[in-house]
């Protein structure tokens, strides 16, 4: 019996070694844990449950029969972060660099099913160059396996990936199929084909950095949702970010202890708005003074600054929230902002998480740049994904809701439930200089008449009570009592039930 232990130890330590110390040690020089780091570091102490240590590849060609090695190149299982079940799997980039054969993805594939089956989230860690080239079709169907599976899963648990190395071809691909992508500064790359295979088809001389680096995902493809700057890092934020999300579709939203009053007025909020419409404020401060403690949990925070959005929590509970940012571009909805806030609002939709829209919104960005690139089309995809959320959504106009933009932004017309205004908002089809020289163009070349008439403008319509008198707003708020009114009305609309026509799926403008 003993030496049917010591031979199960034996073979243990010999897949924990992964591709060997030469290649582990190379790994930590450029900064990077291993995989089964990674899991330790992201998971409960203890907990990591692994699965399919002793799977090899099958594959013979190019002499890979002499290369088998235990787990082969990915390690897979579940634990818990917080208490909460999760699953997870780490490309090995010691083992093949990561690559995926045919009885790797069987290995993803089997914790994709498990996680699905047992409704709970799963976090792929990638560090990996893609189908394992020696073993041509095996490998590619591979992957379309584990793709299928991830679009089965998509709205059912949360899939998360983070980019922990060079990842190619479907070590992007299936990322890109999940909810939320996360990278590592300096030591993550995402592309289709790398920088040599580039040069020799465009003959485009490109660093990996500029072709794929976090500067390049979370600031202009917008293909990643945040950068940090090491692994540890990039592991206990991912705790963090779990900590918000429910496991699944049906799961309940996270309750975690609230530590700060919801009845306690903030009374630093009545200076929020500047007196001067043009002048900006940082719309960041009234989520931080919305959410407990303060804690919000960015999501593209480097892309399409001039809207914010994110996680919190009122009264322990999560909250998805999407705001206009006034310090940038005043906060006009632009195609990437447009894009940005919708796929944020279906995320919260699917997993039944309440959203607070914050307004205070000029309009829709005007010019040849944004039409070209389909402004109307990105647009409609965030009319569309406030329109067919049923979730509890909750609007405060603080300023400005000017045009298609107040109707775009969760207003009472897109079954808004709880549609609050600010004393300084104002709500119309544009701003006051605009609309007068539209429609007193005739008297353009008479200030007096001009002013006059803006003066009735601003009077009649710059206000939020033209709205409240039509019940498009259900009440005008004072900005200290925000917290405690939008924590009561997320009380009231817990019990919500509301269901849009039976449908095979929507057809979302793409
Ligand atoms: C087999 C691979 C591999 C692969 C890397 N390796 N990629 N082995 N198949 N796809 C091996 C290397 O031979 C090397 O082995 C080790 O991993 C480390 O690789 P290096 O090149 O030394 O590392 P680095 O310089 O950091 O470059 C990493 C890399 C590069 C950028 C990922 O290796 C690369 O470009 N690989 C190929 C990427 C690719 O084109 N993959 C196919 C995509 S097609 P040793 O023994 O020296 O340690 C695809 C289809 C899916 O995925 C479908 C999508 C829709």
């Amino acid at each position: 019996m003993k030496e049917v232990l010591l031979e199960l130890e034996r073979r243990r330590a010999a897949a924990r070694e992964g591709g060997g110390q030469r290649r582990v040690d190379a790994q930590h020089a450029k900064g990077k844990l291993t995989a089964r780091e990674r899991i330790e570091a992201f998971l409960d102490e203890d907990t990591f449950e692994e699965f399919d240590m002793f799977v090899e590849h099958r594959s013979t060609d190019f002499g890979m029969e002499k290369t088998r090695i235990s787990g082969d190149g990915v390690v897979t299982g579940w634990g818990t972060v917080n208490g909460r079940t999760v699953f997870v799997f780490a490309k090995d980039f010691t083992v093949f660099g990561g690559s995926l054969s045919e009885a790797h993805a069987e290995k993803v594939v089997k914790v994709q099913e498990m996680a699905l089956k047992n409704r709970a989230p799963v976090i792929g860690f990638y560090d990996a160059g893609g189908a394992r080239i020696q073993e041509g079709v095996a490998a590619l169907g591979g992957y379309a396996e584990i793709f299928q599976r991830n679009v089965l899963a998509s709205g059912v648990i949360p899939q998360i990936s983070v980019i922990m190395g060079p990842c190619a071809g479907g070590d992007v691909y299936s990322p890109a199929m999940t909810d939320f992508i996360f990278m590592v500064r300096d030591t993550s790359y995402m592309f289709v084909t790398g920088p040599d295979v580039v040069k020799t088809v465009t003959n485009e001389t490109v660093t990996a950095e500029e072709l794929g680096g976090a500067s390049v995902h979370t600031v202009k493809s917008s293909i990643a949702d945040g950068a940090y700057d090491n692994d540890v890092e990039a592991l206990l934020q991912m705790r963090r970010l779990i900590d918000f999300l429910p496991t699944s579709n049906t799961g309940d939203l996270p309750e975690v202890e609230c530590f700060q009053s919801v009845s306690e007025p903030d009374h630093s909020l009545d200076r929020l708005v500047p007196d001067n419409a043009n002048k900006p404020y940082d719309i960041r401060e009234l989520i931080m003074k919305t959410c407990d403690e303060a804690d919000f949990f960015e999501i593209q925070a480097s892309f399409a600054k001039n809207i914010v959005t994110g996680f919190g929590r009122v009264e322990g509970r999560t909250v998805g929230f999407v705001a206009n940012q006034p310090m940038v571009l005043a906060g006009v909805l632009d195609s990437d902002a447009s894009r940005k806030a919708a796929r944020f609002v279906r995320f919260c939709d699917c997993f039944n998480i309440p959203i607070v829209t914050y307004v205070d919104v000029p309009g829709f960005l005007p010019g040849t740049a944004q039409e070209y690139g389909g402004l109307i089309k990105h647009g409609a995809k965030l009319l569309f994904a406030y329109a067919e959320a049923t979730v509890p959504k909750i609007t405060l106009i603080t300023r400005k809701a000017f045009g298609g933009a107040y109707d775009v932004m969760a207003s009472k017309h897109l079954r808004g439930d709880i549609n609050y205004a600010w004393p300084s908002a104002q709500i119309a089809v544009m701003g006051a200089k605009g609309a007068v020289e539209i429609i007193f163009r005739k008297d353009i070349d008479d200030p007096d008449k001009i002013a006059d008439h803006t003066k009735r403008y601003e009077d009649r319509f710059l206000s939020p009570f033209v709205a409240a008198e039509r019940g498009y707003v259900d009440e005008v708020i004072m900005p200290h009592s925000t917290r405690p009114r939008i924590a009561r009305a997320l009380r009231m609309l817990r019990n919500k039930d509301l269901q849009n026509p039976w449908k095979k799926h929507d057809n979302i403008p793409l």
